[in-house]
């Protein structure tokens, strides 16, 4: 008898951002970041895992494995370099891609936007701005006219929260950067300033909230009524926020702020996308550091694979919504740590279910290991390891337990 079981509907996934993994693109604000002097970014993106062109072998293997849901995200920065002028050419690249996944028996998950933008866009006020909600349902639109036949499950947005969440982690405030000399240098060398100059992670914790959640919104309009059947959803940062001594108070309040107005703005979705990968403790007056004797990820979040249990039951009871888990995992050049993690973490996910919860899918992030933004590429998340000189893939036996455990159904 095993343990822990899961539907045979459910969904066994693995993810990617495209930025994170294709790499070279100067059209993106990341790019842009990377490349200026003094920005927190430790090394330029360069090739990432070239998974542009490798595409194909890569979802051949995840679907070898046992996978059964590939999240991956489209860059809107290749398909609309500059304002109002779409590539056939890249659309017809994510189309192959998709139609990849198929041909393996693969459910696709799509993301619209997964933290990169078009610098253009970023130059223009980006995610302050009130015609980005615009821009960006004219992207869903032209890429659901070109796609949509091929997408059943999309995700609009990627951690709706970050900025807030690591800002409260970190007791930075948000628009620290903002005047400091390499985001000056960043902006104007895409012809904006300081003022204007506004990626995905940079956006002001209300200004950005209120753009990125009605950008939300009227994404789902266009998906929805694109080409096809869609099931659409966002997706949130969730650490598991807990209260340290006498922060009771202070852990609620981050909870109202980090979590519940933005699952607030789920109503109306078909699903919620949890992203958690530790817990992030509170006291009185702010956030605590890791507790004494708690084991650290390269990260340096806490080994805390339970705090996934507890992130999906709060969505869950929040928005009435199923839930999938489109990101779960840990960064660690141990992947015996990596398989005790999963495992830890799907006992969560599997006592949910048997409380009823409607679970419909798990996701580890991430596929391969990739360009973790301004970390580069020290934090090694991937089932898959890549070899930075010759792009070769080497399959972890993490990658194997858990393309296992999907194939069996449970464990
Ligand atoms: C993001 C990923 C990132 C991962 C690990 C999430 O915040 O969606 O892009 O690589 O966490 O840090």
């Amino acid at each position: 008898m095993m343990e822990n079981t899961f539907p045979s509907s459910f969904l066994w996934g693995t993810a990617t951002a495209a930025h994170q993994v294709e790499g070279g693109n100067v059209y993106n604000d990341n790019w842009v970041m990377e490349h200026t002097p003094g920005s927190p970014y430790v090394e330029s993106s360069g090739d990432a895992c070239d998974h542009y062109h490798r595409y194909r072998e890569d979802i051949a293997l995840l679907a070898d494995l046992g996978f059964t849901l590939y999240r991956f995200s489209l860059e809107w920065s290749r398909i609309e370099p500059e304002e109002g002028e779409f590539s056939l050419a890249q659309l017809d690249h994510y189309r192959r891609m998709l139609a990849t996944c198929h041909e393996h028996g693969i459910t696709p998950m799509v993301t619209f936007h997964h933290f990169t933008s078009p610098r253009w866009l970023a130059a223009s006020g980006g995610w302050e701005a009130q015609d980005t909600l615009e821009k960006f349902a004219r992207f869903c639109e032209r890429a659901m006219a070109h796609l949509g036949d091929l997408i059943p499950l999309a995700c609009t947005l990627n951690e709706v929260n970050i900025g807030p969440l690591i800002s409260a982690m970190t007791g930075t405030p948000l628009n620290a950067a903002r005047t400091e000399r390499w985001f000056e240098a960043a902006a104007r060398s895409v012809g904006s300033d300081a003022s204007r100059f506004t990626p995905f992670l940079y956006a002001d914790a209300e200004r950005g909230r209120a753009t990125i959640l009605a950008a939300h919104r009227r994404a789902v309009g266009a998906i929805k009524a694109g080409r096809g059947t869609c099931e659409v959803g966002l997706t949130l940062a969730m650490q598991d926020i807990q209260a340290g001594p006498g922060g009771e108070e202070m852990a609620a309040q981050m909870r109202r702020e980090l979590l519940d107005v933005y699952l607030e703005g789920t109503r109306g979705d078909d699903f919620i996308g949890v992203q958690t990968y530790s817990r992030q403790r509170f006291g009185p007056a702010g956030p605590l550091r890791a507790e004494e004797g708690v084991e650290r990820t390269q990260m340096e979040y806490e080994f805390w694979p339970e705090a996934l249990e507890a992130t999906i039951r709060y969505a869950s009871a929040m928005t009435g919504l199923p839930v999938i888990v489109t990101e779960n995992g840990i960064a660690t050049d141990d992947d015996t740590r990596r398989i005790a993690y999963i495992e830890r973490a799907l006992r969560g996910v599997a006592a949910c279910l048997r409380n009823g919860i409607d679970v419909r899918g798990y996701t580890y992030w991430s596929a391969l290991d990739n360009f973790e933004w301004s970390h580069g590429y020290r934090p090694t998340f991937g089932l898959i390891a890549v070899n930075r000189e010759t792009q070769e893939r080497t399959v972890k036996p993490s990658a194997r337990r858990l393309g296992s455990i999907a194939r069996a159904h449970g464990f």
